[in-house]
């Protein structure tokens, strides 16, 4: 099986300048690249959002919003929490949740171009290093100095909890790929007093109107990221099965709909949400 997946990479110029423009990001995450392909995905995003009420930008938020949430929550339990957010991009999290949180500390990981691009630009906004990290990790490498169980052993401490998050990533792959990635990941996470994983998914509700949008739209992702893209289960109780099989104890389905009118940021969506943020600890 091949391990290069970095085709998938310019995406995160993408959601970096979404989170950019709604206001959660600092603009020394920003890249040219991000910045031509939010003009250029515009007409698009207005076009999908007057014909169908819904767009992807939109689901975006609604995910980054709703893992933040639970990342709050966590933090509140857990002060000396090691949050590990792999495949990372250009997101503004870890910057924005270490200034809140004095105890934490905060791993980012990437694959290598990202990874570099990522230390560059934190270096640029004067990150504190030793809480604020970034690393290299591949999740299709099973072994070797890029693998997940590698980056466990070199960069966090044994006896505190840890939080992993993966966003924008699971479907890239199919499910057999991911779920490699998720039992190692399960795997990895039961070695520390507490472990945690929270990650958005796309689902395959054949009951969701926007579906016959979606398929199209996901082969034009897969040819564009050279990456397998798929939608995984067919129900939310398919997804906390599955987790459950990899090794998680306990798994939650977060549904949009359950935060709206409360969630501050959180856009409402006047049709279903297609999107879920899977919550499994052990
Ligand atoms: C859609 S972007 C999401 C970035 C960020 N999480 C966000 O939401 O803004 C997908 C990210 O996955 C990373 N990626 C792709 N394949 C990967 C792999 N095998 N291991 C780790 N990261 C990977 C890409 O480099 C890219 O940063």
């Amino acid at each position: 099986m091949s391990t290069d997946s970095s085709g998938i990479s310019f995406t995160a110029h993408y959601t970096g300048e979404v989170w950019l423009r709604q206001g959660w990001s600092d603009p020394a995450l920003s890249t040219p690249q991000g910045r031509l392909f939010y003009q250029a995905a515009r007409p698009l995003e207005m076009a999908a959002r007057w014909l169908t009420g819904s767009n992807n930008e939109l689901l975006l938020l609604q995910r980054h919003a709703i893992i933040d949430y639970w990342l709050h929550q966590a933090l509140q339990l857990n002060p000396d929490l090691q949050v590990v957010e792999l495949a990372c991009g250009l997101s503004p999290r870890g910057q924005s949740f270490i200034r809140q949180y004095p105890e934490m500390t905060y791993l980012e990981a990437d694959l290598p171009e990202m990874a570099f691009r990522k230390l560059k630009r934190l270096e640029a906004m004067g990150v504190q290093a030793k809480r604020h990290r970034v690393a290299v990790c591949n999740i299709l490498q099973t072994e070797g100095e890029y693998s997940l169980a590698a980056l466990a052993k070199r960069e966090l401490q044994a006896d505190k909890p840890v939080l992993c998050i993966t966003e924008g990533l699971v479907n890239y792959f199919t499910l057999p790929v991911i779920s490699r990635f998720w039992q190692s990941l399960a795997q990895m996470l039961s070695t520390f007093p507490q472990g945690r994983y929270l990650t958005d998914l796309y689902p395959d509700f054949s009951w969701h109107p926007h579906l016959r949008w979606v398929r199209p739209l996901k082969n034009i992702l897969a040819w564009a990221t050279e990456a397998e893209v798929s939608l995984h289960f067919a129900d939310e109780q398919q997804i906390r099965q599955h987790m459950r099989s990899l090794g998680f104890a306990d798994c939650q389905v977060h549904v949009p709909e359950s935060y709206y009118g409360w969630l501050e940021d959180l856009p409402i969506l006047p049709v279903p949400s297609l999107v879920r943020v899977v919550d499994c600890s052990l």
